[in-house]
Order: C-alpha cells, then sequence, then structure tokens
C-alpha cells in the first residue's frame, strides 16, 4: 500500500458523521450522567461535586433531547436532511486536504467526455484546473443543494470545458452506451442506496 492507500482506509465516510455524532453525544451524556449518580452514592457528603454534576447531568438530558429531536427531523425530511448534508460537505471541501494528493492521482490525466457520479460541491474540479483534454463533463447528483457551490466552485478552477449536472441518483440516469470516455465517482459509493445499480449503469 502507498502511504494514501493506508490513509483512505483509516478515513470515515463523511456520510456517517451524523450517526456517529449522535452516537457520541448519547454515549458521553449517559456517561455523564452515571457518573454523577456513581459519585452520589460513593460520596455522599461531597454535596457541592453532587450539585455541580445535577448541572452537568441536566445540560446532558438537554443535549440528548436536541440531538434527538434534530435526527427526528433530518430522519423524515429529506429536504432538510439534503440541506444540512450539503452544507457539511461543502464546509469539508473548502479546505486542501490531504486526500487531494490521492484523488487528483487518480483522475487529473482525464481526457474526451466525463461522468462524474455524486460530485456534490464539485470537489474534483480541483484536479482539473490545468487540464485541457476534458472535452465535457457531466455531473450526476441527487442533492440540488450543490448547484450553487459547483458553479461557484467551477469558475474558481477555471474549468475551460463544459460542465453540466443532471440532478438525479446515479441507480436513474439513463446513460448511452458507449457515450463517455471515464466515469469518475469519489467517496459516492458509501452514500448511495443501490450500490449494484450504481455500477451497472456505470458499466
Ligand atoms: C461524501 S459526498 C462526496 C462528494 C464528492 N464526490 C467528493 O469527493 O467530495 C457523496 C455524494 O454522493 C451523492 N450521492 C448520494 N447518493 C447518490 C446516488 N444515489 N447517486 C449519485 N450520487 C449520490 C451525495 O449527494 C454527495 O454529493
Amino acid at each position: 500500500l502507498k502511504s494514501g492507500e493506508t490513509m483512505v482506509m483509516f478515513s470515515t465516510c463523511a456520510c456517517c458523521a451524523p450517526t456517529y455524532l449522535v452516537a457520541v453525544t448519547v454515549i458521553a451524556a449517559l456517561c455523564i450522567s452515571g457518573f454523577g449518580k456513581v459519585l452520589k452514592h460513593t460520596f455522599p457528603t461531597a454535596k457541592l461535586g453532587i450539585k455541580i454534576y445535577k448541572y452537568i447531568s441536566m445540560v446532558a438530558n438537554i443535549l440528548i433531547l436536541l440531538v434527538a429531536v434534530a435526527y427526528g427531523v433530518l430522519s423524515s425530511n429529506e429536504n432538510a436532511r439534503r440541506f444540512v448534508f450539503s452544507k457539511i460537505i461543502e464546509a469539508g471541501a473548502v479546505y486542501p486536504s490531504p486526500m487531494d494528493t490521492l484523488r487528483c492521482a487518480n483522475i487529473q490525466n482525464l481526457h474526451g467526455r466525463v461522468l462524474e457520479i455524486g460530485p456534490g460541491p464539485g470537489t474534483n474540479f480541483r484536479c482539473w484546473q490545468n487540464n485541457t483534454s476534458i472535452t465535457e463533463w457531466v455531473g450526476v447528483e441527487p442533492n440540488p443543494y450543490f448547484q450553487q457551490r459547483q458553479v461557484v466552485e467551477s469558475e474558481a478552477r477555471n474549468i475551460s470545458f463544459p460542465v453540466s449536472t443532471v440532478w438525479l441518483k446515479g441507480e436513474h440516469v439513463d446513460i448511452e452506451p458507449e457515450s463517455f470516455d471515464h466515469v469518475v465517482g469519489t467517496h459516492v459509493l458509501c452514500s448511495v442506496d443501490d450500490v449494484r445499480m450504481v455500477l451497472k449503469q456505470v458499466h
């Protein structure tokens, strides 16, 4: 393995971040409130300590409630979920990342017509700043909240070829056989509903 490849294995898929956030918050809140109970039981005379822990435990419970409400809203409302997800991905995509070396090493020399599955905010445009061999780029992206950011990103990276996006899931897009020279997908298969179907379309 090259060092970049090792990094891929250990990096967390961004799509799992909300689940981890909920899990970590709940576990932390339970630990804090549980510790307060142990403290009370073990040191019944430590009044100040117990009082402080009462407040901490109250804050922890409020936190659980807020996370539960946010989780409920996001899991029942796809629009809200897409909006929040786009903001999280966009925030992460602003900065250069160690992952850029790996992603650009694999895709910077593409040519002809390029189809990208799940481009999000256009993170991969950074790899094509000096590419004059690509003749057209088409993105297949189900989240329309990335629209504005893709335009900003392609302009910021001086992309010289025409770019357009089909706002659909990779599973549903109808691609004419042999119509693209390359298909790109980075950090995407972890978030699609049906990996087999997307790969079938690509094939
Ligand atoms: C973690 S982001 C990666 C964005 C970008 N490719 C990158 O490397 O930074 C995953 C992207 O896949 C998109 N996506 C999710 N489900 C998809 C599907 N079924 N078909 C195509 N794209 C999908 C998401 O909307 C999001 O833009």
